[in-house]
């Protein structure tokens, strides 16, 4: 049987390399996609920055010419921004969607015609909880994520057709450099009390003991398993649990609870 072929962008360390290193296991030719290249054998680096892109053209079309195929896209690159919405820099906030949002959709662009093509295909996007729980002092970051479901959710239905499937992967709290690489802005922490850096502190804490990337790997691999991808999968039982309650509680009453943990 020929062998699938999977492109992870932001591959070079934390979750994405450890989703490329489980694709690999599994028997796919894995493109890893990234400004730097990651510390493992077996993949084919790509260096990228997923917010040019006229580089990202240039990437997905070598891949093309070199494998006629894409099987699996997983958007996964993605930084943070913290800080009150309102004292947030502009080129901070920008470079957050142009990131997060922009960049996947760049990378989309390039995959879909070949996968529409081809009449098979799937598309995961690394999405987080903070999508369907707002975080104060990261609502940018939870913007982008929330853009992310929407905008997986809608092609999903387009290219149902075509044979292409979407999934978002919600994710909590992760142990990678995810957390020290975030830009915070902490202006206006003494108008608002000190709960800029209370929350974020709280936030940084939780992930610095967070699960490791290679459980959102092992559950990518579980769902590749399955002749359908669900729409939506959030990592983690505990977080399943959260999930649950968000179906369940009024958003006031959510927004509340959020208010008083991270607020
Ligand atoms: N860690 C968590 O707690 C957590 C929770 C929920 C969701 N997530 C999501 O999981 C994804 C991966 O995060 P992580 O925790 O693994 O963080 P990470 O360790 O900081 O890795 C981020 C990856 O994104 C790449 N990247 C950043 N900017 C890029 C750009 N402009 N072009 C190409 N690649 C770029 C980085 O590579 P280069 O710097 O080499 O380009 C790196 O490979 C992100 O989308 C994040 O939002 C993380």
């Amino acid at each position: 049987m020929e062998r699938k072929i999977a492109v992870v962008t932001g591959a070079s360390r934390g979750i994405g390399l450890a989703v490329a290193r489980m694709l690999q296991e599994k028997d796919y030719v894995v493109y890893g996609l990234a400004r730097s290249r990651g510390e493992a054998e077996g993949i084919n680096w790509m260096t990228c920055d997923i917010t040019d892109g006229r580089n990202v053209r240039e990437v997905f079309s070598r891949i093309t010419e070199e494998e006629k195929r894409i099987d699996l896209l997983v958007c996964n690159a993605g930084i943070g921004i913290s800080g009150a919405a309102e004292f947030a820099p502009q080129e901070d906030y920008r470079r957050q969607m142009e990131v997060n949002f922009d960049g996947a959709v760049d990378c989309v662009q390039q995959a879909a015609p070949l996968m529409r093509k081809q009449k098979s295909g799937r598309i995961v996007f690394i999405s987080s909880l903070a999508a369907i729980f707002p975080l104060p002092f990261q609502s940018f970051y939870s913007a982008s994520k929330a853009a992310l479901n929407a905008f997986s959710d809608a092609l999903g239905i387009e290219m149902a057709p075509f044979g292409v499937q979407t999934c978002t992967m919600m994710l909590n709290d992760v142990k990678t450099d995810f957390t020290d690489n975030r830009k915070k802005t902490v202006q206006g922490d003494d108008i608002y009390g000190g709960r800029i850096a209370s929350s974020v502190g709280k936030m940084e804490k939780s992930e610095r003991s967070g699960m490791a990337p290679r459980e959102v790997a092992d559950t990518l691999g579980r769902l590749l398993d399955r002749r359908k991808l669900p729409p939506h999968k959030i990592v983690g039982a505990s977080n399943e649990f959260l999930g649950l309650l968000f179906r369940l509680l009024p958003a006031g009453v959510m927004l509340r609870l959020l208010g008083k943990l991270y607020g």
